[in-house]
């Protein structure tokens, strides 16, 4: 039977997901002392309080109507909390806390979505809408959801530490030394994208499948690290135009900025700005820094970023061609195979996971901080936007978003899969995201 005929009853494991998703993007925002709710940590961003109401404005908006046949008790609400701003150039954007409801206000407004969404789902009958079954619809809000529990701790970084609650003190762990060195991956395949008919989640992007042929490569065995990062910035690297595309050169310039946005100089020493804390520099640490910047090292080193398909056959590809669900093999994550699924507010060093190398031995591929790819974020061949969602990937094939592959600290596990596919403008310094090189 076609899946979208398919009789579709919401099973446990999704309930369950959608309540743990919940705890976690509930848990988030206990981290934020009660006044700085109106701060605004990222200048292109919105308030923390949008996203409050934003997670449960984004779930009713998609199940209400079409799939429960629910009214809306706050349209005004449901269109305010709608949609988060991409920034991409443009001016900042200027509304003023006293624009917004109360939290409150706004806490009444989720737990009344909360309860009605929980009712129907209780009761177990499925809808659908625009012929994709409820499951679909599930899988999106709970993605939605998770992903925003990652780009809000990206957000919650910069905001200022006395207007956070910390949890436990942190010491990082002990590294041992890094012999870095690039691997030779062979000619062969990579596996990109999802079938339609094969019955497994994934957001509009991901599909087709599609088999592609890569030329023999090398790729750097781990993520460049700070203290590799250190060394271009000493050596002049930000001030070398040469080493910088136009454009990034001039945001460089214009922003003054002259090091990662983790890091802090003070008295000729080098910080990093933790969560929760400011420590000496981790050198093992993978560097995170935005596409141009990542850009600019690499041509120092006198390489290049890789492509999508580079960094898919890297860790998902094998000397035999046997395919593998995760870079380690079919096994599914845990602790011992990367750092993700919310295990850790900090990185790691980049040689911490030598049980998730992958069938070549490259290491630190899932987790640690997602890898900046060379590739400008478009459609796949056979790409169909949701008719449920049309801008999620389509309002970014701008040709001003790369492909960034693998997932950080704060990564939960169900978007570990081979295809899932993230996203950023190459001037965004704030996200959980470095790199590794290709020679060329
Ligand atoms: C896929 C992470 C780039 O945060 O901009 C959340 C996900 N889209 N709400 C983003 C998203 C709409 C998106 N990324
Ligand atoms: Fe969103």
């Amino acid at each position: 039977m076609p899946t979208a005929q398919r009789e579709s009853v919401v099973e446990a494991t999704l309930l369950e997901r959608i309540s743990d998703a919940r705890r976690r993007s509930d848990a988030l925002f206990e981290i934020v002392q009660p006044e700085a709710m109106y701060d605004r940590p990222i200048p292109e961003r919105h308030r923390i309080i949008f996203y409050v109401g934003h997670l449960e404005a984004f779930d009713w908006n998609l199940l209400r109507e079409n799939v429960f046949g629910l009214r809306s008790f706050h349209p005004e609400f449901d269109r305010l909390f709608a949609f988060g701003i991409d920034p991409v150039g443009g001016g900042l954007p200027t509304d003023r806390p006293s624009d917004w409801p109360s939290l409150h206000v706004v806490r009444e407004y989720v737990r009344k979505i909360r309860n009605s969404l929980d009712e129907k789902l209780r009761s177990n009958t499925g809808g659908q809408r625009d012929g994709f079954v409820l499951d679909t619809l599930l899988n999106v809000a709970i993605e939605h959801r998770l992903m925003h529990a990652e780009t809000l701790a990206y957000m919650l970084h910069q905001l200022p530490l006395g207007r956070k609650i910390p949890p436990a003190a942190f010491s990082p762990a002990l590294a041992s030394p890094i012999t870095h060195s690039m691997i030779k991956i062979p000619a062969g395949t990579a596996q990109l994208g999802l079938t339609r008919d094969g019955g497994l989640f994934g957001w509009d992007n991901e599909f087709e499948a599609h088999t592609t042929q890569v030329p023999a490569f090398e790729i750097d065995r781990y993520m460049v690290t700070n203290g590799q990062f250190l060394e271009f910035l000493q050596d002049g690297g930000y001030e070398r135009g040469e080493l910088w595309g136009n454009a990034d050169y001039e945001w460089k310039s214009a922003g003054d900025i002259s090091c990662p946005v983790f890091w802090r100089q003070q008295d000729g020493a080098w910080l990093y700005r933790t969560m929760f804390d400011e420590i000496p520099l981790p050198w093992e640490w993978p560097a995170y820094v935005s596409h141009a910047e990542a850009s600019a090292y690499a041509r120092w080193a006198g390489k290049a970023l890789p492509t999508e398909e580079q960094w898919q056959r890297a860790a998902y590809g094998s000397p035999d061609e046997t395919k593998r669900l995760h870079p380690w093999g079919n096994e599914a994550p845990s602790p011992n195979r990367g750092n993700f699924d919310f295990e850790s507010w900090h990185p790691v060093s980049v040689n911490a996971h030598p049980h998730g190398s992958s069938a070549f031995g490259v290491e630190g591929m899932l987790g640690n901080g997602w890898e900046w790819t060379s590739t400008v974020f478009g459609p796949f061949p056979g790409f169909e936007p949701f008719p449920f969602y049309r801008g999620y990937s389509a309002d970014f094939f701008d040709g001003k978003h790369f492909v960034m592959k693998g997932g950080s600290a704060r990564t939960a596990a169900c978007m570990l899969r081979p295809t899932f596919r993230n996203w950023f403008q190459p001037h965004y310094q704030y996200v959980y995201a470095g790199f590794r090189c290709v020679n060329v």
